[in-house]
């Protein structure tokens, strides 16, 4: 069985970090985001398909250098052909039931559960469904009784919701989907979605949690809860005399000087932190550096970035 991962978009909510790393790779908790969908896969997903349109290099050196256990394959698209339009690319390579995803939704989705759904109500797909309380800035679904969707509305305007359960960006699909995306650039949740509703496209609710971790508020909240859940993960190589650990933290830096870290923090392997320096509810990269006394909290502080001796950085992308 396939699995197709969205994965090209160019990130623009997570800039100036996604100049330099493009979204799928950017490390949630030491892992790329792509992997937290791949590792969960259930076993008979041997081939996974990444669609991809930006900073193809990175991703193929990410894939070259790490065996996440199957096929991976990636496909480029020279201008972004949007959601529909890249799976439409990729249609040679779909020829059974397959699952997809965008590439930048963390959740705790029971994939094998799902495709147990799927294959006993049958129909041209399962969407997996997720409540909020504003869904104006996601896809939007009715069901009727029997959990069948029957109408979608795309990013619709505040107070228009038809409901507050939303597209999760996690679907089971038959190939006859790809009969409906017509060539081209081609946006599946406003061009195709409303158009095969009749095929029997069938909601699927979970529980747990689910984060679209594509802006910076929305990566941290996804870091919180994996944080939250997994409790801390402090690399035992790491020397921490007088370095104040609050709340859960992963740590993988291995020289810190005293100061203060936590809760919800992520420091890579390679980040600097200095004497005296706090961090709260946020990640730093390799060969960033947290100068002497500085304050840094809700922000994402990419590779090689630097906070200056006594600067305070406040809900900040640095790169
Ligand atoms: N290959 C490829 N080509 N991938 C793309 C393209 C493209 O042209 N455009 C977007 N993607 C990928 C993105 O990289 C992302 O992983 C996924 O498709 C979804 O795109 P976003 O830009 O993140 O969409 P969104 O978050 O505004 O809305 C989508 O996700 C919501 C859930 O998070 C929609 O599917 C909504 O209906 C849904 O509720
Ligand atoms: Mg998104």
């Amino acid at each position: 069985m396939k699995a197709l991962i969205l994965a090209g978009g160019l990130g623009t909510r997570l800039r100036p970090l996604t100049f330099s790393m493009p979204k799928p790779v950017v490390p949630l908790l030491g892992k790329p985001l792509v992997r937290h969908l791949i590792d969960p896969l259930p076993d008979e997903v041997d081939t996974v398909i990444l669609a991809v349109s930006y900073m193809k290099e990175y991703i193929e050196r990410y894939f070259q250098e790490n065996d996440v256990g199957r096929n991976i394959i990636i496909v480029n698209e020279d201008v972004p052909l949007g959601t529909g339009g890249a799976m439409k690319n990729v249609a040679h390579n779909l020829d059974d039931t397959f699952f997809a995803f965008n590439g930048d939704v963390i959740c705790s989705l029971d994939m094998e559960s799902m495709l147990h759904h799927h294959r006993s109500h049958g129909g041209i797909g399962t969407m997996a469904l997720w409540p909020v309380e504003d869904p104006s800035a996601f896809g939007v679904v009715a069901t009727d009784d029997s959990g069948r969707i029957v109408d979608f509305q795309e990013k619709p305007e505040r107070g228009e919701a038809i409901s507050n359960n939303i597209n999760a960006g996690a679907y089971i699909f038959e190939p006859e989907l790809l009969d409906h995306i017509p060539d081209g650039v081609v946006s599946l949740e406003r061009e195709v979605f409303p158009h095969i509703l009749h095929r029997g496209l069938h909601g699927y609710n979970f529980e747990g949690y689910w984060v679209d971790a594509g802006t910076r508020e929305s990566f941290l909240r996804a870091q919180r809860t994996l944080l939250d859940l997994k409790g801390n993960m402090i690399s035992c190589a790491t020397r921490h005399a007088g370095v104040e650990f609050i709340g859960p933290n992963m740590i993988e830096a291995t020289h810190l000087s005293p100061c203060r870290i936590g809760p919800h923090v992520y420091l890579e392997r390679g980040a600097e932190v200095h004497q005296g320096a706090q961090i709260e509810d946020s990640m730093v990269l390799t060969g960033a550096s947290i100068g002497r006394g500085a304050i840094v909290k809700g922000s994402l502080v990419g590779p090689g970035a630097r906070v200056a001796e006594g600067e305070t950085v406040l809900d900040r992308i640095l790169a």
